[in-house]
């Protein structure tokens, strides 16, 4: 990376604004259901505390568009906060003024500062220069550690290293890098590409970029129907993408032009209904009914994807193969971590749904690396700067 990062800097007694991406799944009753995001963080958290610095944490949660919504506030996330550090956490209720001074000013170096919701702020969003500046006097160092967020120009990611001249990566940042970079800069070959999801329309960029790197690029999921019916076959009442046909039909193209694999699905779990108990069968998809949709990727389709993935030596995986949240339509899905789980290249996992797939169905600590990062490593995948990564300082 030719980014600065918190090991390329000395922070010894120094105040540290940290950028993290506190944006966590909460419960109708604000409990977190998913920690990961601020697991991910804690390695840097320590390293920064260990080396004699105090930090100050500031991140977003949800999107309160620039108004004080007490149920996303960050005093929600505490108490894990506390538990996986193991330090006291003071809580600021502003991320900036007074109350946010006092914060910084009350905590001891063992102790660590939670700045309140960014986003109860409109300038935040909208990257005002005051407004960073007034988050940047709150400490000498700056540190990005949000890589979630990092593909947002926002004043806590771009507009503070204005004012703060250090401004170096976290080691999460590092690690996210190294793995995505890694997999599209020098991948150990063959190098395959799962993408499922819904639509087409939102991995167009994805799609034409991996185009460029892959060995091998596998769709499945929802948008596999968008291909299928490029390729002129029925698709009944599925999901699809009609305005990207013609995209879908230049990729399958350049595809058999450059020499790269594509493989979509051969046969898919078909019902009449959207529902977890509907009645389902399997069929060829030359052959989907017209009164019914595609829940899942079929046996056959399984099997093929499977292995293909297996034998790879790097392996990048995007969206859900099937209505996973379903378990009669999870099959799919699971075949696939289950191949990357057995896989014994190098396993990334971009963020969103694919990466709540392999928690939910147990394979999270059988892959080599899961992004935190949801839309950001999508448009890391497309190739796209991202500009909370570019406002870092050069090695
Ligand atoms: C995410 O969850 O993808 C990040 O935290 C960014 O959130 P945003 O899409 O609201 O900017």
């Amino acid at each position: 990376m030719n980014k600065k990062t918190v090991k390329d800097i000395d922070v010894a007694g120094k105040k540290v604004l940290m950028r993290v991406d506190f944006n966590v799944p909460l419960d109708d009753d604000r409990n977190i259901t998913d920690d990961t995001r601020i697991v991910a963080a804690v390695p840097t958290i320590k390293y920064l505390m260990d080396k004699g610095a105090k930090v100050i944490l500031c991140s977003h949660l949800g999107r309160p568009k620039g108004e004080v919504k007490k149920e996303f506030s960050l005093c929600h996330v505490v108490g894990r906060l506390e538990e996986l550090t193991g330090k006291k956490v003071i809580f600021a209720e502003d991320c900036i003024g007074d109350k946010a001074k006092e914060a910084v000013e009350k905590a001891s170096q063992d102790e660590i500062v939670l700045l309140e919701n960014l986003r109860f702020h409109k300038e935040e969003t909208k990257n005002d220069p005051e407004f960073a500046k007034e988050l940047a006097s709150l400490a000498e160092i700056y540190v990005n550690n949000a890589f979630g967020t990092a593909h947002r120009a926002h004043a806590s990611t771009e507009g503070v290293t204005a004012y703060l001249k250090t401004a170096v990566a976290g080691l999460l940042i590092e690690k996210e890098l190294e793995y995505l970079g890694g997999a599209l800069d020098d991948p150990k070959r063959p190098f395959v590409a799962i993408l499922g999801g819904a639509k087409v329309a939102d991995k167009i960029g994805v799609i034409e970029n991996l185009l460029k790197n892959v060995d091998c690029l596998i769709i499945g999921g929802g948008m596999a129907t968008t291909f299928i019916a490029a390729n002129g076959y029925e698709i009944g009442k599925s999901l699809c993408d009609y305005d990207s046909l013609d995209f879908a039909k230049e990729m399958m193209e350049k595809a058999r032009r450059t020499g790269v694999k594509m493989l979509i699905s051969s046969d898919a779990v078909v019902t009449k209904e959207f529902a977890a108990d509907a009645p389902s069968h399997i069929v060829p998809v030359e052959a989907i009914p017209a009164d019914e949709m595609v829940m899942d990727i079929g046996p056959a389709t399984r099997l093929l994807f499977a292995n293909e993935i297996k034998s790879a030596k790097t392996v990048v995986w995007n969206g859900p193969m099937g209505v996973f949240e379903m378990p009669a339509f999870a099959e799919g899905t699971k075949a696939v971590a289950k191949a990357l789980a057995e896989c014994e290249g190098t396993t990334i996992i971009g963020g969103g749904d694919s990466a709540a797939a392999v928690k939910q169905l147990g394979y999270a600590d059988s892959m080599s690396h899961i992004s935190t990062g949801g839309g950001a490593s999508l448009e890391f995948l497309e190739g796209k700067e991202l500009p909370g990564i570019a406002a870092l300082n050069d090695k």
